[in-house]
């Protein structure tokens, strides 16, 4: 993708301005409700970001006022079981945990639902004094589908995230900062420059390394301890045949920055 180009998608604007990119969420009618087909723009989005090697970061965000009010609640409301079953609903939001890149979640406003797990699949989330976290599928007669029953443990513990699954009710930017949901929360003015700063400073280090990193940190919430060592062990032996770790090492040396080309 070119330089600062809006590529044509119905549901999500991509704006790629080279180390970064940012993706937003665009059905503010809706909340940025997640119809399948937006949810398909964003995983097809992030697959040519992934591909894009003058891209080493980028940013998700729904924009000034909402994150995402969850999945399509109309679209939801009259499937059956079998619907869901063969369409695989959740089944496609696996190319966005599977992306390769730094990826950082700017949320103002409502991350309820689906958006909520939207956000927990990101790397890091920066929240706007706005946000409200939660799921509140409980209010719909149905649980999360997307993950949340299990990141939210995995991140917040057990209890918080009982209380957001059992009682439906969202928690404060703060509340979620506390919880270590999110990792910085500023004005919700800020949110998305807060965002896209922290997606430029990501993307100044060395790219295999910062691949390698995150597939090692998600390893630690799917392995026992000796698997995720061993899967650590052989990446960080692995960046040994890398141009990367000479110029990151011999720059130190050398007393000046280094300059990563992702080689
Ligand atoms: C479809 C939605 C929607 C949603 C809001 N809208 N959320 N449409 N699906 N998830 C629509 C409303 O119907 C309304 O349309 C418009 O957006 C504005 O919403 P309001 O409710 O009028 O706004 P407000 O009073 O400010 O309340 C905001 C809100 C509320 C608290 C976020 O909209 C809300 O509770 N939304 C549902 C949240 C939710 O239950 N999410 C979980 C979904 S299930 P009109 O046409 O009336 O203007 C889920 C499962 C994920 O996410 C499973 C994995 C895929």
């Amino acid at each position: 993708m070119a330089d600062d180009t809006a590529v044509g998608y119905e549901n999500i604007l991509v704006e790629v301005s080279a180390p970064i990119a940012t993706i937003t969420l665009n059905r503010p009618k809706v909340l940025n409700a997640l119809s399948p087909d937006l949810i398909r723009e964003v995983n097809e989005a992030l697959g040519e970001l992934d591909a894009d090697s003058n891209v080493r970061a980028v940013v998700l965000t729904g924009g000034a006022r909402v994150f995402a009010a969850g999945a399509d609640i109309s679209d939801m409301a009259d499937r059956t079981a079998v619907d869901q079953l063969q369409r695989d609903q959740t089944g496609r939001w696996a190319g966005i945990a599977a992306f390769s890149k730094p990826l950082i979640a700017a949320v103002n406003g409502y991350a309820l639902g689906g958006g909520c797990e939207l956000a927990l699949m990101c790397d890091l989330i920066i929240a706007g004094d706005s946000a409200r976290l939660g799921q509140p599928e409980i209010n719909l007669g149905i649980i999360p589908g997307a993950g949340g029953t299990q990141r939210w443990p995995r991140t917040a513990g057990k209890h918080a995230a009982m209380e957001v699954m059992l009682l439906g009710a969202p928690v404060t930017a703060r509340r979620a900062y506390e919880l270590g949901l999110v990792n910085k929360v500023v004005p919700a003015e800020m949110t998305i420059t807060a965002a896209q700063r922290i997606a430029r400073q990501a993307a100044e280090k060395a790219p295999l390394a910062a691949r390698m990193a995150k597939e090692a940190v998600l390893k630690a919430f799917e392995t026992p301890l000796a698997e995720g060592l061993a899967v650590e062990r052989k990446s960080f032996y692995f960046l040994f045949s890398t141009e990367d770790q000479k110029e990151g090492m011999h720059a130190f040396l050398e007393k000046r920055r280094g300059v990563f080309k992702g080689k």
